[in-house]
C-alpha cells in the first residue's frame, strides 16, 4: 500500500518528505484553509516535494465549473490531481476530466454503491473516509472492506483509505487491499513509535559505547569515504 501525506503545510512535507515513504499527497479545502500564504505556491511546492500525484480539490458544485476549476488545478502542476466531491455533478464532472486526460480522485465516499458510480465515471482513486464514518459509530473497516470487495481484484480505480485518525485505520486499510492510505502528519509520526524500538536503539548505544576502541573503528571506517559500486 502507497503511502500519501494528507495536509496542507508545506513544512510538515518538507519533514516527512525526508523520511522516503510518501507516494504522493492530499489536500482539502479544509486543510489549505490553515495555511498562510498563496494556495498554488503551497500546491506547487508539494508536488515537488513528493514527486508524486497530488491532489488539490475543486469548491463548484455544477459541472461545468468542476471542471473549469479542476482544468486551472491541473494547469499548477503535472502531479496534480483533480479532487472532485462525489456527487451526480461531480461524476458528470469526473468523465469530462478523465476524458480530457486529467487525473481525478473522487472524495467523500461513503459506501460500496458510491464507489462502483466513481470507478465507472474514470476516476483514478476512490476516497474512502474511515475516521468520519468511525465518527457516526459505523465500522469504518466494514465500509471500505465492501467497497474493495465490489470494485474487484481487477479494478483500474485505486481505493485511497482517507479521513486516517490513528495507526490502526493505515494498518486496517493495509489488510483490506486498499492501495493507497492518505495519512496526517500526526499519524504518520506516530507510527513510528514502539517502546521496544526506543529501548532497543539505547542497549545498542550504551553496549557500543562499552568498547571505545570499536567507535574509533567505525569512524575510521566511514573516513575512509567511497560510497560502495552496487
Ligand atoms: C483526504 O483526502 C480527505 O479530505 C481527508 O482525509 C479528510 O480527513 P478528515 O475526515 O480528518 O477531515
Amino acid at each position: 500500500m502507497k503511502l500519501f501525506i494528507d495536509t496542507g503545510s508545506v513544512a510538515e512535507v518538507e519533514e516527512i518528505a525526508a523520511w522516503g515513504v510518501l507516494s504522493g499527497a492530499t489536500t482539502n479545502p479544509t486543510l489549505l484553509s490553515k495555511e498562510e500564504g498563496d494556495p498554488g505556491d503551497i500546491l506547487r511546492r508539494i508536488c515537488e516535494l513528493v514527486d508524486g500525484p497530488t491532489s488539490a480539490e475543486v469548491v463548484s458544485t455544477e459541472p461545468e465549473g468542476m471542471v473549469a476549476e479542476g482544468r486551472a488545478l491541473a494547469r499548477l502542476h503535472p502531479h496534480v490531481v483533480v479532487k472532485v466531491p462525489f456527487s451526480a455533478a461531480g461524476l458528470t464532472a469526473t468523465r469530462e476530466l478523465t476524458s480530457e486526460g486529467i487525473r481525478v480522485n473522487m472524495t467523500l465516499v461513503f459506501s460500496a454503491t458510491q464507489a462502483l458510480l466513481t470507478a465507472e465515471a474514470g476516476a483514478t482513486y476512490v476516497s474512502c473516509f474511515m475516521g468520519r464514518v468511525d465518527d457516526i459509530s459505523v465500522d469504518s473497516a466494514a465500509v471500505v472492506g465492501e467497497i474493495v470487495d465490489a470494485l474487484g481484484p481487477d479494478r483500474e480505480a485505486q481505493v485511497l483509505a482517507a479521513s486516517l485518525r490513528n495507526p490502526m485505520h493505515a494498518v486496517t486499510a493495509a489488510s483490506l487491499g486498499c492501495e493507497v492510505a492518505t495519512v496526517p502528519g500526526k499519524v504518520l509520526k506516530q507510527m513510528l513509535v514502539h517502546p521496544l524500538t526506543e529501548a532497543g536503539i539505547e542497549r545498542f548505544a550504551s553496549d557500543w559505547q562499552s568498547r571505545p576502541e570499536f567507535g574509533e573503528w567505525l569512524q575510521g571506517l566511514v573516513s575512509q569515504g567511497e560510497p560502495v559500486a552496487r
